[in-house]
């Protein structure tokens, strides 16, 4: 684009001195998305036994994405009903919103009376409208604290919501697990007050959750330091394959009723739902009264922002969630997405030790949802790429949803290869 006032009969008409006219001139190119470039790498490679391990969208053990049958189903339910396109309220559709927050907080939660809730997009969009909340209404301690690693996007998600983001420590590469005593020694060491990133399950990138009687300490430490819980639960379901149990954790800090609590939620992955955008933010409220006060502020936030939400997924996720029938074939199908993931952790496993691995291999069937944090380093992650075809992200993070049976000797062979030396 030309600024139209340098725009003179005697600008010159190369397209070099063009560009450097431009208002534009100055931006720099940004790096690209890590996922994204493995992506590509991937497409470009020609060989048959190339493997996307990279992304973290469900596949079928044909390989393929998967369209839930209960999703189908209710799609079509839908469509005879032949309904209109008006827009949304700015928090969303009702029918939704109450259906997830009772699958998120228990059908019987006292929580449900007090929750303020919108639909959002997804559960990206849940936590930028989260953080533009607390930016707005908890400005007393505005540092939210992310787990060391955590999903890639949460850093950049609280940052441009204007709050300071700092680490706690929680994974110890020594064991490929939890590092408890660091984690509450950190939240310990937080400043009173401080917001606390917590992945309800499943956690991304490293598949480390704690037990519950982990959790119980976890849970205590936040109390005790009067800090916000942040949960973040994009995975309801594809940890344990039970939505209740995955849940647990959230239900446990709202039951003890000592700290605040919000929550983001995604439909993206537990209904396979990634390109509908389907989730939301949860505040829970003291009594009746605050849950109006904040949902107003909640309104006031979404509208300048995107206006209101997107309607087609959310009345997807509502005729799942609320017909009885559908309902128990999406958790079926829940826990069949989630026992294929458990199968072919303990496949790869299995094969690695068979080829005679010295490496410990446990942490592949101790962890748990979508992804295992292997403990490849970033040479080998480059050497599967290069010589075997594998693409995953360089932390060494596998897509388990991306691994079937038909591979999975291969992906051993290859993940051997790249470290029986060191
Ligand atoms: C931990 C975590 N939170 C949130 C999300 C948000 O995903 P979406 O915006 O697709 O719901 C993801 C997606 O990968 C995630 O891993």
């Amino acid at each position: 684009m030309i600024v139209p006032s340098l725009r003179t009969a005697a600008a010159p008409k190369n397209s070099f001195a063009l560009r450097a006219l431009s208002t534009w001139a100055n931006v720099q190119m940004g790096p690209p998305d890590a996922i994204l470039g493995i992506t590509e790498a991937y497409k470009r490679d020609t060989d048959a036994r190339k493997m996307n391990l990279g992304a973290g969208a469900y596949r079928t053990d044909a390989g393929e994405p998967y369209v839930l049958t209960s999703v189908r189903k209710a799609e079509e339910a839908i469509l005879k009903r032949g309904l209109d396109k008006e827009y949304l309220p700015i928090t969303g559709l009702a029918k939704f919103t109450g259906a997830a927050a009772s699958l998120a907080y228990g059908a019987s939660s006292s929580a449900l009376e007090r929750l303020a809730i919108t639909q959002s997009i997804s559960g990206t969009g849940a936590l930028r409208i989260g953080g533009a909340f607390l930016q707005r209404f908890y400005t007393a301690q505005p540092t939210v604290y992310l787990p060391d690693p955590s999903w890639g996007n949460h850093a950049a998600i609280f940052r441009d919501s204007g709050l300071k983001v700092a680490k706690y420590r929680y994974f110890d590469p020594s064991t490929n697990g939890l590092n408890l005593a660091a984690m509450l020694e950190d939240i310990r060491a937080m400043p009173r007050g401080s917001i606390v990133l917590l992945h309800a399950c499943a956690h991304n990138p490293t598949g480390v959750d704690p037990t519950p009687a982990q959790w119980a300490q976890i849970q205590q430490a936040v109390e005790e330091g009067q800090h916000l819980a942040f949960f973040d639960m994009a995975y309801q379901g594809f940890a344990s394959g039970d939505t209740d149990r995955d849940a647990s954790a959230l239900r446990s800090f709202v039951q003890g009723g000592k700290t605040p609590v919000v929550l983001s939620q995604s439909f993206a992955k537990n209904m396979g739902l990634y390109g509908e955008r389907v989730g939301t933010f949860s505040v829970v409220a003291a009594d009746a009264s605050e849950r109006d006060r904040v949902l107003s502020q909640l309104k006031i936030l979404v509208r300048p922002l995107y206006s209101n939400p997107p309607v087609s997924g959310a009345r997807i996720a509502a005729e799942v969630l609320t017909t009885p029938g559908l309902r128990q074939e999406w958790l079926d199908e829940v826990k069949a997405m989630a026992d294929r993931i458990i199968g072919m952790r303990a496949a790869l496993r299995g094969r690695l030790e068979e080829l005679g691995s010295k490496k410990s291999w446990v942490h592949i069937t101790d962890q748990i949802g979508m992804f295992c944090f292997t403990g490849l380093t970033p040479e080998q992650v480059d050497r599967l790429a290069r010589d075997y075809h594998v693409y995953l992200t360089r932390d060494g993070r596998v897509s388990i949803a991306g691994i079937s049976s038909s591979n999975v000797a291969y992906l051993a062979e290859s993940i051997h290869a790249v470290t029986k030396e060191n």
